[in-house]
C-alpha cells in the first residue's frame, strides 16, 4: 500500500517537474524568438500594404514608429494636432527616408467629431498598417481619481484619446484590409495594464481596455489575414516620461521603435524588446498583482506622491515668484 502510495508520490512529482520544464523551455524559446532571432528574421511590412498610419506621429514612440515604418519601405500618414509639428516630420520624413507623407491635423481628445475628417484624409489610400499610438495620462503624476482639477473634461479627454481613438480607427481601416485579406493593426498599451494600478487608476482602465480590443480583435480577424498586435513598453523616453536618460531599463525611442516592429509576425502581444519583457518577468515576480492592490502599498505609493508633490508645488511657486519678478 505504502509503495504504490510512494510511487503515486513520484510520477506526480516527475510530472510536475516535467510539466514546468517544459513550459519554460517554451516560454524561453519564445522569447528568444521573439526578442532575439527576429532581428534576423524580419517580416516584410510592405507586404501589408503601400501606407502605414500612426496616430500621435509628431514625437515619442508615435514618431519613432513612423521613422522606422519610412525606413523600411512603407508611405507615411500622421495624425496628431500641431499642424507645424506635422509638418515638420512629414519633411523630415521625405528627406531622410524619400518616402511620400501626408497629414491629416485632428485632436482626439475632441470626441467623435473628428473622425468624419480623418475618414475623408484616409480615402482612396492603400492602407496596410495602423498605428494605434496615440494616449495621454490622467494626470503626470501618482494621483487618487478625485485628486485632479478639472476632473470632468480631463476623463473625457483621456476616454477618447485612449479608447475611442483606438477603436474609430479601427473601425476606419480594418474594412479595406478585410478585403484586401491582410493588414496589420499596432496597438500601443502599456506595461502599467498587466495588471490593475492604483493611483494611476483611469490610465491602466484605458490601457487594459486597448490590449484586451487589441487581442480579441486579432482573434476575430486573423484567419481574414489582419494581424492586430498588442505592444505594451514599460519605460520609453519621450516627452510624456519627462526625457528620462536612456539605459539598460529605459529605452529610447527610436530603438524602441526598431526592436518592436522587429516583433511583427512573431507575436501578437508583446513588451516589444528584450529588455521591458524581462522587466515584465521580474516585476511579476517581485511586485505582483495583489501587491500592488494591497492598502500597504497604496499608503506607500501615496507618501511618495505627496513628497513628490511638495517638491513640484515648490519648484511651481518658484515660477511664480520668478515670474511675478520679472517686470
Ligand atoms: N513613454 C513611455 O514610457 C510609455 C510607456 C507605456 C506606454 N506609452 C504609450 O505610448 C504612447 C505614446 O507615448 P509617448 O511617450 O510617445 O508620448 P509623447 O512623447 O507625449 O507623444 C505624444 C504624441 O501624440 C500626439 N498627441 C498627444 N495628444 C494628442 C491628441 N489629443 N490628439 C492628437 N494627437 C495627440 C502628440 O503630438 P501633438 O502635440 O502635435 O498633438 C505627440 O506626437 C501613449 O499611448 C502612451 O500611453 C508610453
Ligand atoms: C487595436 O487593434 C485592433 C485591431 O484592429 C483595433 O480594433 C483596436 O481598436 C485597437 N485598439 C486597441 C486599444 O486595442
Ligand atoms: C511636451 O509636452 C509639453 C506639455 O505637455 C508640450 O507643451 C510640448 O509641446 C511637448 N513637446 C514636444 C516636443 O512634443
Ligand atoms: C523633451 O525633449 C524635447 C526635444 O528635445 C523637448 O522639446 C521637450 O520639451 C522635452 N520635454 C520635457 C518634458 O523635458
Amino acid at each position: 500500500m505504502e509503495t504504490v502510495f510512494n510511487s503515486g508520490l513520484v510520477a506526480i512529482g516527475g510530472f510536475t517537474v516535467l510539466f514546468y520544464f517544459l513550459k519554460f523551455s517554451w516560454k524561453f524559446w519564445c522569447g528568444v524568438r521573439v526578442y532575439v532571432l527576429s532581428e534576423y528574421w524580419k517580416t516584410d511590412l510592405r507586404k501589408y500594404g503601400q501606407w502605414a498610419v500612426v496616430t500621435g506621429a509628431t514625437s515619442g514612440i508615435g514618431r519613432a514608429y513612423a521613422d522606422e515604418l519610412a525606413k523600411r519601405g512603407l508611405d507615411i500618414l500622421l495624425i496628431s494636432r500641431s499642424e507645424e509639428k506635422l509638418h515638420t516630420v512629414a519633411r523630415e520624413i521625405e528627406r531622410l527616408h524619400g518616402r511620400k507623407t501626408r497629414v491629416i491635423q485632428a485632436d482626439f481628445t475632441e470626441g467623435h467629431a473628428i473622425y468624419p475628417a480623418i475618414a475623408e484624409g484616409l480615402h482612396n489610400l492603400d492602407i496596410g498598417i495602423l498605428v494605434n499610438n496615440v494616449g495621454m495620462n490622467y494626470v503626470g503624476t501618482l494621483r487618487f481619481f478625485l485628486d485632479v482639477s478639472s476632473a470632468e473634461k480631463r476623463i473625457t479627454d483621456v476616454i477618447n484619446c485612449n479608447i475611442l481613438s483606438v477603436t474609430q480607427m479601427t473601425r476606419l481601416v480594418l474594412p479595406h484590409m478585410v478585403e484586401k485579406g491582410k493588414g496589420l493593426i499596432i496597438n500601443v498599451s502599456s506595461e502599467a495594464a498587466s495588471h490593475p494600478q492604483p493611483l494611476l487608476t483611469l490610465y491602466t482602465a484605458t490601457k487594459i481596455f486597448v490590449t484586451y480590443f487589441s487581442r480579441c480583435l486579432n482573434t476575430e480577424y486573423s484567419s481574414q489575414g489582419v494581424t492586430v498586435q498588442c505592444v505594451a513598453p514599460f519605460t520609453v523616453s519621450t516627452n510624456m516620461t519627462q526625457n528620462m536618460t536612456v539605459n539598460a531599463f529605459v529605452k529610447s525611442a527610436p530603438d524602441y521603435a526598431y526592436e518592436a516592429l522587429n516583433t511583427v509576425g512573431h507575436s501578437s502581444h508583446t513588451s516589444g524588446c528584450l529588455s521591458h519583457a524581462l522587466q515584465h518577468v521580474a516585476l511579476n515576480i517581485f511586485f505582483p498583482g495583489w501587491l500592488r492592490l494591497s492598502p500597504f502599498c497604496v499608503r506607500q505609493m501615496e507618501k511618495i506622491c505627496n513628497r513628490r508633490r511638495e517638491h513640484y508645488d515648490n519648484i511651481q511657486e518658484g515660477e511664480l515668484t520668478i515670474k511675478k519678478k520679472q517686470p
